[in-house]
């Protein structure tokens, strides 16, 4: 019996490759089934079907049990408008806006990403819910779980730490009596260590919030931390008073003109 059936099987296989142009006894990558020309023939019981498959990359609508449940979070009027402004920027609807919204949905939620604020955003933008928590897992500036009132960032990278991002981190740790990773129990400070800022120049940096502090030394960063923790934001920038990236003590003509 089983020989019979093989037999079948083989006949219509032949039938099959031979109206593919193939020849006959190629071997089939797939096994039981061969696609081409837009038609699919089943091996194993000789059926041709002459209607064109489906080859569509159409996108089919998420589905509810996709897109999964949103939980409390939702944008409140003034970040419905900036939602709204950041996603007719670009020509493909929303998707695009995606970065720009969980930043707003992380500045609504006291500073981090909670997994209703992901999926809320998931949902507004109809997109997958795991879509957003990649790109919200994969950026830095992106909290995925409860910080202080204030993310201090040092920079540990080469340059920085050549001119002097040891003192700064000791400083940190010692103002703020934390360590690496750690948030104060009065919920004012996290602190954090990054790699390059990207402001090489003026280093070593502490970047808070949106701010970059440059040029900071130990002494530097105490008093910054202590006026963070009276609700101040002292003045940002080179803390050694150089214009932008200029060498120190030098203004360049440009930077007087008013
Ligand atoms: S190494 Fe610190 S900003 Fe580049």
């Amino acid at each position: 019996m089983a020989t019979k059936k093989t037999d079948k099987t083989n006949t219509s296989k032949q039938t099959t490759e031979k109206s593919l142009g193939r020849p006959v006894g190629s071997s089939d990558p797939i096994g039981k089934s061969v696609k081409s020309a837009g038609k699919v023939t089943v091996s194993t019981s000789a059926k041709v079907k002459d209607t064109p498959t489906k080859t569509t990359h159409e996108k089919a609508p998420l589905t509810d049990a996709v897109k999964g449940k949103v939980g409390d979070f939702k944008f409140n009027a003034e970040n419905l408008k900036k939602a709204k402004y950041q996603t007719a920027k670009y020509p493909d609807g929303k998707k695009s806006a995606v970065m720009a919204l969980l930043d707003i949905a992380q500045r609504q939620n006291n500073g981090w990403l909670s997994k209703d604020a992901i999926e809320y955003v998931a949902q507004y933008m109809d997109m997958a819910p795991i879509r957003v928590h990649e790109v919200a897992t994969f950026y830095e500036m992106y909290n995925t779980e409860p910080v202080g009132e204030n993310v201090v960032w040092v920079c540990r990278t080469t340059p920085c730490w050549l001119r002097g991002s040891d003192d700064v981190l000791d400083a940190c740790k010692k103002n703020m009596k934390i360590g690496v990773g750690e948030t104060t129990k009065d919920g004012k400070f996290t602190l954090r260590e990054m790699e390059c800022l990207g402001a090489c120049v003026n280093a070593p940096i502490l970047w808070v919030g949106d701010d970059y502090y440059e040029d900071v030394d130990a002494k530097d960063t105490d008093h910054i931390i202590n006026e963070l923790r009276k609700g101040k934001r002292p003045a940002v920038g080179s803390l050694k008073g150089r214009t932008c990236a200029a060498p120190i003590g030098y203004t360049p003509k440009e930077a007087k003109v008013k």
